[in-house]
């Protein structure tokens, strides 16, 4: 039996480049599992282009769009309204273009990545607000999960960065928004930061991945960890992944995140909310498939 079908509603990824991006197989598998008649596509904008992009899907009616490199400041940038995530981000991922002609910006990766945690950490017997998290990394990515961290509960949060001075900084501006935070440089133990009863979430949002080199941080902390994510994902395990394996805690990579950041796109435009475990698993079959380069 077919569903009602309305207007077809448009969908863009904007960025630069873009031909890699998994997002319309996602966003496809979303609408097809609730029969929503929606079109989503890759956009390539110029360099400088991206303002003019927004205008254009505006004027063509287009509903909204995932934003990622190097695009996501400048969403922001241009935005009307921010929700919460974006303004501590300063860094949008998802933008939904209303009616009268103005633009909410939105940022659902860390919210995304809770998601994918809190999923794991459930086999495990465990929620993410049991839990503090430490946190690899002080730029981009890692500021884009602070709010959705302290929305999330976590009890303590602790950053370490190869430049200390962006770890504490980033730590400070997480407790401005009253979630416990301190900051160091890699090398720093868990005894500096140990919330007693916490259990340990390590996550990688440093982009050393994508040099093939990987963050060392202090042994101690994945002895504490009851589970090990890195938000960068492959066909193959991470190299940040493969650098623990000794290690017996259960390891992650970011394929989840990438999939739970769409499902809260995907609600922020149609109010709906796709099985986004289904479509997990569709995806992880095409990575494997077909490697990313
Ligand atoms: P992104 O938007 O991907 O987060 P970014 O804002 O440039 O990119 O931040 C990259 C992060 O990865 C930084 O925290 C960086 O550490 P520094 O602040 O010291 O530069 C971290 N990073 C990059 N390469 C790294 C490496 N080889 N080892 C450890 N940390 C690394």
């Amino acid at each position: 039996m077919s569903a009602s079908i309305g207007p077809v509603e448009r969908y863009v990824v904007i960025g630069n480049p873009i031909a890699h991006s998994m997002s319309p197989a996602i966003h496809a598998d979303f609408a097809a599992q609730l029969g929503l008649p929606l079109q989503y596509e890759r956009m390539l904008a110029p360099l400088d282009g991206f303002a003019q992009t927004v205008a254009s899907l505006k004027a063509a009616g287009v509903k909204g769009a995932n934003v990622t490199v190097p695009f996501k400041l400048e969403a922001c940038l241009l935005a009307d309204a921010l929700s919460p995530a974006a303004e501590f981000a300063q860094a949008a991922n998802t933008l939904k273009f209303l009616p009268e002609g103005t633009m909410l910006a939105d940022n659902t990766d860390g919210g995304g990545l809770c998601r994918d945690l809190d999923r794991q950490l459930r086999t495990l017997g465990l929620r993410l607000n049991q839990c503090q998290v430490l946190m690899i990394g002080a730029g981009g990515a890692a500021s884009g999960c602070v709010a959705a961290f302290q929305h999330a509960g976590v009890q303590h949060l602790t950053v370490l960065n190869r430049t200390a001075t962006k770890a504490r900084e980033l730590a400070e501006r997480a407790e401005a928004i009253d979630l416990p935070a301190a900051g160091g440089g890699l090398d720093t133990p868990p005894s500096h930061f140990d919330v007693p009863g916490a259990s340990v979430v390590v996550v990688n949002a440093s982009s050393s991945s994508l040099k093939g080199e990987v963050p060392v941080i202090h042994p101690d902390w994945f002895e504490r960890a009851v589970l090990v994510y890195d938000m960068m994902y492959a066909a193959q395990p991470t190299p940040f992944m493969r650098s623990i394996r000794n290690v017996e805690t259960p390891c992650s990579d970011g394929l989840g995140m990438l999939v739970f950041q769409a499902q809260l796109a995907f609600e922020v435009w149609t109010g709906q909310s796709p099985n986004a475990l289904e479509t997990l698993i569709k995806v992880r079959q095409m990575l494997l498939a077909k490697p990313i380069q």
